[in-house]
């Protein structure tokens, strides 16, 4: 496991999730502990588009988009009229594909002419890939006026073999007023349980490094960026087993708190939305 500021003892590549696709579908999406996650960070994100007007024609570009829940709920979303997906993954982006293929049958089938999901341009690549292309699509206009209006990093950077470096590329390709919802993996206090007689097998989904949210928030405030929302995604109640009600009555409460301090900055997951302040740009 990693030290606290994104560095770790593992080198080597950036995690491709072509054999965890499986694994990741069947522990993540669609559980309660996904869902929870997923509809938190898609209101902050909302919350914060929630003045842009019907009109915007916003891009977005969605780096390691997994599955695609975020891609697929931006693509669907008036605002947007261009929303980039890339993943490293090709099982991943197939499965997107396939996601978006079907809403459009669905929309033709329901008669719609203009099926949303068509916005969605789906490529396998790294967040380097993803940076130089739309670079490369805009080649000709003002760089102050090209580039994503929403960046979204979900629980990406804790499996990225340079996480600090390719973070502060992605902080520096953003255009000013454009908004980046980064969500990582955050260290947390060891638990003060008894030690365990038989120590538990690693998860094959436990992410290469973790990070301290002074460290995160300290980068994004060098690099301009000032944050507008926290939100902090506590599990630890998840993982004992219990009924899916008293789950559902836990998650009622964390709710309420995830987004007032001290918790929201105590996730197991952080959820930071922050906008590239505009007075930076040179
Ligand atoms: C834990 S999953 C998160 C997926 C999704 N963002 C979510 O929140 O559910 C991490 C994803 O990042 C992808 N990935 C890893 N390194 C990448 C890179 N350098 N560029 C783009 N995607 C990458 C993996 O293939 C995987 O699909």
């Amino acid at each position: 496991m990693a030290d606290d500021d994104g560095k770790s003892s593992r080198s080597g590549s950036d995690r491709n999730f072509d054999d965890l696709k499986n694994l990741f579908q069947e522990r993540i999406y669609g559980t309660i502990k996904g869902n929870y996650r997923f509809d938190m960070t898609l209101s902050d994100i909302d919350k914060e588009l929630e003045y842009s007007p019907k009109d915007s024609n916003l891009t977005a570009l969605d780096v390691g988009g997994g599955l695609g829940q975020v891609t697929m709920s931006l693509g669907r979303n008036q605002l947007f009229s261009k929303v980039y997906y890339y993943d490293i993954s090709s099982e991943m982006k197939c499965h997107v594909d396939q996601m978006i293929q079907k809403e459009r049958e669905n929309q033709t089938e329901r008669r719609e002419e203009h099926p949303r999901v068509s916005t969605i341009v789906t490529r396998v690549g790294g967040l380097r890939e993803a940076i130089a292309d739309i670079e490369q699509d805009q080649d000709e206009k003002n760089r102050t006026q090209f580039g994503p209006d929403l960046v979204c990093l979900h629980a990406v950077l804790e499996w990225l073999s340079n996480p600090m470096e390719d973070l502060k590329l992605l902080l520096d390709f953003m255009k000013p007023g454009s908004i980046l919802s980064l969500l990582y993996y955050n260290t947390i206090a060891p638990k003060s349980s008894k030690p365990r007689r038989k120590p538990r097998k690693p998860s094959k989904l436990k992410p290469y490094h973790e990070f301290n949210h002074v460290k995160i928030e300290a980068i994004l405030a060098e690099n301009g960026f000032e944050i507008t929302r926290r939100t902090g995604l506590r599990v630890r109640k998840f993982q004992r087993d219990g009924s899916e009600k008293e789950m559902n009555k836990y998650l009622e409460e964390e709710r309420k708190i995830a987004r007032v301090e001290p918790y929201c900055r105590q996730g197991r997951y952080n959820h930071i939305v922050a906008v590239k302040k505009t007075d930076t740009y040179e």
